[in-house]
């Protein structure tokens, strides 16, 4: 598994150790965000890890800012991308069961490393379960390529 990591400088210390976490369980990471604490706006780094994964470069992405909403929301202007704001694994978990989100984020100012890494650790493990879920992704989809969901109009 390859997954990409990406950052802003609120999130270097906990970006670093993400990164050392998922190497330990074997995962290959590339890390596209900044190594700086100098200021660095996040939607740079929540655009590279949409366009790494919407192209099928890499299985998957982490993003870490300082709440993790701001990030993601970059992320999420990529067609194709589910980035997912999490605080606790719970949520990790049905994220990738029920919404098969592609991208997992959250605050280095909201969880401590240890939450940290069993939130990506819930989402890593967890597979989507497909069904009715499929369906409701389909919509999902069908507002991401065209805008309108004409269904629901
Ligand atoms: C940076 O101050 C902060 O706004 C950013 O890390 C993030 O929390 C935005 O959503």
């Amino acid at each position: 598994m390859k997954l990409a990591i990406g950052n802003d400088h609120t999130a270097v210390d906990l970006k670093n150790t993400i990164k050392a976490h998922l190497e330990q369980r074997g995962i290959e990471v590339l890390n596209v965000g900044t190594d700086s604490c100098e200021s660095f706006d996040y939607p740079l780094s929540g655009y590279r890890v949409g366009k790494l994964v919407a192209s099928g470069e890499v299985d998957g992405g982490v993003l870490i800012c300082g709440t993790g909403v701001g990030i993601s929301l970059a992320a999420n202007k990529v067609e194709g991308v589910r980035a997912c704001v999490c605080s606790e694994p719970y949520t990790a978990a049905l994220s990738k069961r029920h919404n098969n989100a592609n991208i997992i984020a959250f605050g280095a100012r909201v969880v401590g490393d240890e939450m940290a890494k069993l939130i990506v650790d819930s989402w890593i493990d967890a597979s989507f379960e497909g069904g009715r879920h499929q369906r409701r992704i389909d919509l999902i989809t069908q507002i991401d390529k065209t805008g309108e969901l004409p269904a629901a109009e």
